[in-house]
């Protein structure tokens, strides 16, 4: 099968030691960072992007995989910045306009916007539906997973797992994620 990519959501990281968090998740085995960018509609959008561009300067140093997830409506707009930033890959939704390339798909098990919310199991038939038709694409899952979800959305077929609270709050996150990669990879 496709091999595991485990990705710690930084969205529940400690904001005030993002580096060494950063470093903490690679030394427990991530193999990508994953970096929500939103855009909240009560502060300037221009103010968000440079802090997500100074955050990724900043995480540059650790030399991962910085898997952004851009929950904007204009995604293009911020690739070219974002990348020069230090981005690696993009995943962005599917109800914006344009064409959409596919090199990764991206299913949200949560509706989008906040760490810690329940996983949605009904969308494991999207996943299963993707796998049979592109046995080796990426597939993404973003939102409540961890230990007690992640065999359902490995048996749907998914191998890019983010996750977030499950893996910084836990007391061994090295040990949370070998156990979601052992789930996708056996
Ligand atoms: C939700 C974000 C996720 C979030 C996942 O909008 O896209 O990346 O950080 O957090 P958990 O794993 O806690 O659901
Ligand atoms: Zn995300």
């Amino acid at each position: 099968g496709v091999k595991a990519k485990i990705a710690p959501s930084m969205l529940s990281s400690d904001f005030a030691n993002l580096a060494s968090e950063a470093q903490r998740m690679l030394d427990c085995g991530a193999d990508w960072l994953h970096m929500d960018i939103m855009v909240i509609l009560l502060c300037p959008p221009l103010l968000l992007l440079y802090y997500g561009i100074s955050i990724l300067l900043f995480l540059c140093c650790c030399r991962a995989y910085l898997d952004c997830h851009l929950m904007v409506t204009d995604p293009l707009a911020y690739v070219e910045p974002l990348g020069k930033a230090g981005a690696s890959g993009f995943t962005f939704h599917v109800e914006v306009e344009g064409e959409n390339p596919v090199e990764m798909v991206l299913v949200m098990t949560v509706e989008p916007g906040f760490g810690g919310q329940k996983f949605m199991p009904e969308m494991m038939d999207k996943v299963h539906t993707l796998r049979k038709k592109y046995p080796t694409l990426d597939i993404e899952v973003d939102g409540g997973l961890g230990p007690s979800t992640i065999d359902a959305a490995a048996e749907a077929g998914a191998n890019c797992i983010v996750a977030g609270s499950s893996v910084f709050g836990a007391p061994d996150p090295a040990q949370v994620i070998s156990l979601m990669r052992k789930s996708v990879d056996e």
